[in-house]
């Protein structure tokens, strides 16, 4: 079973008598390490306030589409974009023949649609509503089009029925989002990932660098041991923490991630270049503190070894993939580097863009082969990163 930590769980509860359960649901989410957000219904709100939730959540509770003042805050798009799950609970019989139809006239429906993420309902509602058609209908289309339907429960209701239509219990809710997170796509594979900068000593207190982050490729690492990889992540200086049941290899330099993913190649199947590798070293790395003794100096530089070229030329070679950082011309440039690396798959991100660049927690790739070209829509690396795992799944298992 996964754990959901750094996950971003948005909650969406609806008009029901078991939106009293979504407090304790808010406190089980976090005990597994979730991040958790809330929006209310209007029709939620008569059942629960959004003071407790806030509350519990650590986080003010959004209830409406049309309120600029949230919307300056933390817009529709923005809490779509955040979210690595969309979960309703409870969802109504009326939320769920909303998202059926996405309807976007309120905050929740709108948020749903624009996000990428997956989507779970818990739907809670008297047992006769739930076995009317109409409700059974729109609980087949929303199972086809993969929303995870979690419940009902069956058992005695608020009303005084028996029947199915209690909403699930919170640990079985979390251990059911707990499960959406892992799979077995990956199962029995090795996935090597380079992730951060790479430092390069001028003289033993400078450097040259730049500002990866790394949090694609360690969003990509947990991704992959999320699908039952065997993941090694091979890590630049960064301000993360390592993820779990990831193996890390710590480098500085060039050379090092060079050496580190030659020995972590071995019987790989998947190698990913997500680290932004400075491309030249200092000529000389000076044994003392360089002085400041001329009015200009000149730095010799030396070209570093293109570690996703050398993985691509060994003779037994993973399925190789580079990412294209680009200012401009993207498709042209990462085109070009998919051949002349010899690449298998190239991501193609704009990194002029400060929203989707180095630092930020959202990205937006083109994955280009040899043979297609698939434009991304702007997600949270978190969801970017599973979407690229399946995707590659998808590639290794052909
Ligand atoms: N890369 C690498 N080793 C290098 C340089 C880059 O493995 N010495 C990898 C990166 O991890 C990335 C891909 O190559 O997956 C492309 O990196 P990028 O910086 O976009 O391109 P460069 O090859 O450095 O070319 P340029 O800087 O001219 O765009």
């Amino acid at each position: 079973m996964g754990s959901l930590v750094n996950k971003h769980v948005l909650m969406g509860v609806t008009g029901g008598i078991a939106a009293y359960k979504s407090a304790e649901l808010i406190r089980q989410l976090q005990k597994a390490g979730a991040t958790v957000r809330v929006i209310m219904t209007p029709a939620a709100q008569e059942f629960i306030t959004p003071l407790t939730l806030q509350a519990l959540s650590g986080y003010p509770v959004h209830t409406a589409l049309l309120d600029s003042a949230a919307e300056a805050a933390m817009g529709h798009i923005e809490l779509a974009r955040w979210a690595d799950l969309i979960l309703i609970a409870p969802a109504s019989a009326d939320f769920l023949a909303r998202l059926c139809h996405g309807e976007g006239g309120d905050l929740l429906g709108a948020v749903c649609l624009a996000s990428s993420c997956t989507i779970a309902v818990a739907p809670a509602m008297n047992q006769a509503m739930w076995a009317n058609a109409s409700t059974q209908k729109n609980v087949n289309n929303l199972n086809s089009r993969g929303i995870k339907i979690i419940g009902p429960g069956e058992g005695y209701q608020a009303c005084g029925d028996v029947g199915a239509g209690r909403m699930e219990e919170p640990d079985l809710i979390t251990d059911q989002v707990k499960a959406l997170f892992t799979s077995n796509l990956l199962d029995g594979k090795k996935v090597v990932i380079t992730a951060g900068p790479t430092r390069e000593a001028l003289d033993p207190v400078r450097y040259i660098s730049n500002h990866s982050s790394g949090k694609m490729g360690y969003a990509l690492a947990v991704a992959a041991v999320e699908a039952g990889a065997e993941t090694i992540l091979i890590s630049g200086p960064v301000n993360l923490q390592a993820p779990e049941r990831v193996t890390i290899m710590h480098v500085v330099s060039a050379q090092d991630l060079l050496d580190a993913s030659l020995e972590a190649v071995v019987d790989a199947d998947i190698f990913i270049a997500a680290a932004a590798v400075a491309d030249y070293r200092p000529a000389h790395n000076a044994h003392q503190k360089i002085k400041k003794n001329d009015d200009n100096i000149s730095l010799a530089l030396t070209k570093n070894p293109d570690i996703v070229a050398t993985i691509a030329s060994l003779e037994k070679r993973p399925f190789t993939v580079g990412f294209a950082a680009e200012t401009n011309d993207l498709e042209n440039h990462a085109r070009k580097k998919l051949n002349n690396k010899k690449l298998d798959l190239v991501i193609a991100n704009d990194v002029s863009n400060q929203s989707i660049g180095f630092n930020s927690d959202d990205n937006q790739v083109t994955i280009i082969t040899n043979d297609s070209t698939e434009k991304l829509p702007l997600m949270s690396k978190g969801t970017l990163a599973i979407h690229l795992i399946r995707h590659l799944a998808s590639c290794v298992s052909k």
